[in-house]
Formats: C-alpha cells, structure tokens, sequence
C-alpha cells in the first residue's frame, strides 16, 4: 500500500500525515508532494524523514490511493492523472464534489457511495461534514424536511496563512494599533466576524452557503431537502461552530435526539439543560468527534429542533474525514 499526500505542508495535509500515523493506518511507503515552493522541506512521519517533493507527471506512479489537499485548481490538474496511473484520489477542495460521477462520501452517512468511483471520491466542505454527521441519524428517525445553517468558521479553514493573519492581527489590535497582517479576507480577522465566505454570487449567496445546501443534498441522498444557510468567519484559530434548526416529518423530542445521537456513529452528545454544558471549539480541538449539544424545540416552527454542532475543521472536517475514507477503500 503506498500512499500519496498532495499539500503535504499545509494544514489539512499535515493533520492528514498525524491522523495516518495515530490511526496506524497500514501502508508500505508514503509519498509527500506539494508545490515548488516547499519542494526539500523535511517531515516527519512515523518517526522518520521525508523529503517532500514537487509534484510532477511521475509522482502518482505506483501509487494506491492520493490524499489531496491543495486546492482546486491543484487538483483539477493532478487528480486525473492520478486516478490515470491507478491510484484513487480522495480530494479535499471543491473541485469534484458536485461532479455527478464522484462520490462524495461521509462514511457515518453514505459509506456504500465509494463503491461507485471512477478513480476519485470527495471529500465534503469541513461545515457540512459536521452538520451531516449530526443531522443524519436524526433523518433517519423522523424525515428531515428543512434545515437552517448559521455558521461560526474559524481561520484555520483558509489555510496556514490565515492563522498568522489572525494572530498577527489580534497582538496588533491589542497594543492599539491597525491589524496588519497578509490580508487573507475582504478585511482584517482580528476580534471582527465576517459573514461572507467564498466569492457572492448574482443571487447574493456565497459559494461557501451554495456549498452547504448542495453538498447536503448530495451526502444524505435528499436531492429536496431545503436548506437556508448564511456562513460567518470568526476569529477562532481551529473548530467551527454551527447553530442549527431542523425540521422534521414526524414529531421528534429533545428527549429521543439526545438518544438518538448518543448511539450515533461519530457523535459526542454534549448537553446538560440548564447547565452550562455545551460544545467548545477549544475543547473539540486535535478531537475526532463531531459534539452536539442545546438540544432543544425550536421556537418558531413545529417539529423542529434547534442544535449546536462543533467540530474540529482540520480533523472531522477535513484529514480524518479522507482517512475513514482511505481506510473504507
Ligand atoms: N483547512 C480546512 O479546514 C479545510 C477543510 C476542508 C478542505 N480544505 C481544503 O484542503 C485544501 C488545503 O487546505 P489547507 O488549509 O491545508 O491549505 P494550506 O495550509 O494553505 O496548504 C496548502 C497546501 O497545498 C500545496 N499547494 C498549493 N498550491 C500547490 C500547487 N500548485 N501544486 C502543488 N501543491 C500546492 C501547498 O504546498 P506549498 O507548501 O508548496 O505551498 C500546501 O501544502 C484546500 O483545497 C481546502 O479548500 C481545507
């Protein structure tokens, strides 16, 4: 088994070389690939060295299965010629999720969907990945009809840059002065929320909300669910937040979805009514588990429940998500 990482010096790729290692994933021989620009660098894995090397028409020779993790466009160029030389990619840009012939696979949700590959799979949106692992059991309980999305998305989501933005910016802002820093977003990070993820679109929805609605539909196999969303950056450095209201078919109580998902796949139930007990980014962090907690009725629309959903974005959200996938295949 030789296993391929692409973007093996970002941050997905480097959680994707940590969760192979913990999971003690089995593979002969690893290959680190990334850009030019970090071609030389040393990483360590397993205890030894490796040379990361530039990516180029050879790399994927004799490979099995290519974890990718650099971008779109990256990975519109170097998956088919990985999946050419026999290797099945498993991506984690946006590339070749709505694709109608490459699965898109969270394996507590939609396992048997990698069966049908082509030589490569995707991997979802970090947000939506959370928020189908949580949802789905309850779905299979009561018909999910409608959901809300408002999303709380740290930086680490962007990429390594955006972390140095970040704390850059906040020291800044701390000692009175502008937040400097690459400027990642449309403004500065620091100590501000954002509510605009990815590119507007004519219609005045971001890709990041289009992402959201469509990649649900395709994961839980409900090409008719509704889905309202708006997805806000925040300046958390790792862990995304997710305040969430579902609609249901049939009645379904705080009470049966708290049971529901304490029995469900990947699912942590963190919730105390009346205490002050709920998920937190910083505790959910280097964690596997997608937490659920404020468990409760919605206010406004019959059966409907209100949940808070956190996960960590580069573990569930991304690496851990293409392991399970990698360990399936
Ligand atoms: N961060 C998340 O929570 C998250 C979640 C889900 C999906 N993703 C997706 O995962 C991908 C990587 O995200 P990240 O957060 O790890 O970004 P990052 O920290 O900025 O790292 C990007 C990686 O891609 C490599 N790369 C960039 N351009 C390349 C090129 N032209 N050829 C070869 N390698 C190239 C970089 O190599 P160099 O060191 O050589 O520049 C680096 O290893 C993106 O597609 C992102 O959308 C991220």
């Amino acid at each position: 088994m030789r296993v391929a990482v692409l973007g093996a010096t970002g941050l997905v790729g480097r959680e994707m070389l940590k969760v192979l290692e913990q999971r003690e994933f089995a593979l002969d021989d690893i290959v680190l690939l990334a850009s030019e620009r970090s071609a030389g660098t040393e990483v360590t894995f397993c205890g030894k060295k490796h040379t990361v090397r530039a990516v180029d028409d050879d790399s994927f020779k004799g490979v099995d299965v290519a974890l990718f993790s650099a971008g779109g466009s990256t990975s519109r160029r170097w998956a088919p010629i990985a999946a050419a030389s026999g290797a099945v990619v498993v991506d984690n840009s946006s590339a070749w999720r709505m694709d109608p012939t490459v699965p898109l696979v969270v394996p507590e949700v939609n396992p048997e969907d990698i069966r049908e590959n082509k030589g490569i799979i995707a991997n979802p949106n970090c947000s939506t990945i959370q928020a189908v692992v949580a949802l789905y059991p309850l779905h299979r309980k009561a018909g999910l009809e409608y959901v809300s999305y408002s999303t709380y998305q740290s930086v680490s989501g962007t990429g390594k840059e955006a972390l140095e933005t970040l704390e850059a910016g906040s020291r800044d802002v701390l000692a009175g002065n502008e937040p400097s820093g690459a400027l990642v977003y449309p403004h500065p990070i620091a100590f501000e929320l954002l509510p605009h993820i990815g590119a507007f679109g004519e219609d005045g929805v971001t890709d990041e909300e289009w992402k959201m609605v469509r990649e649900s539909q395709k994961i839980m196999h409900l090409p008719d669910l509704r889905v309202s969303c708006t997805t806000v950056r925040v300046p958390v450095f790792r862990g995304h937040g997710e305040a969430i209201v579902a609609k249901f078919r049939d009645p379904i109580s705080p009470e049966e979805a708290r049971e529901i998902l304490r029995n469900a796949p990947g699912v942590d139930v963190q919730d105390e009514p009346g205490a002050s007990v709920y998920p937190r980014p910083r505790y959910c962090e280097g964690k596997d588990a997608v937490y659920v907690g404020r468990i409760r009725r919605d206010t406004g629309i019959d059966n409907a429940l209100a949940l808070w959903v956190v996960a960590d974005n580069l573990r569930k959200g991304a690496a851990l998500n293409a392991v399970q996938i990698a360990e399936l295949l």
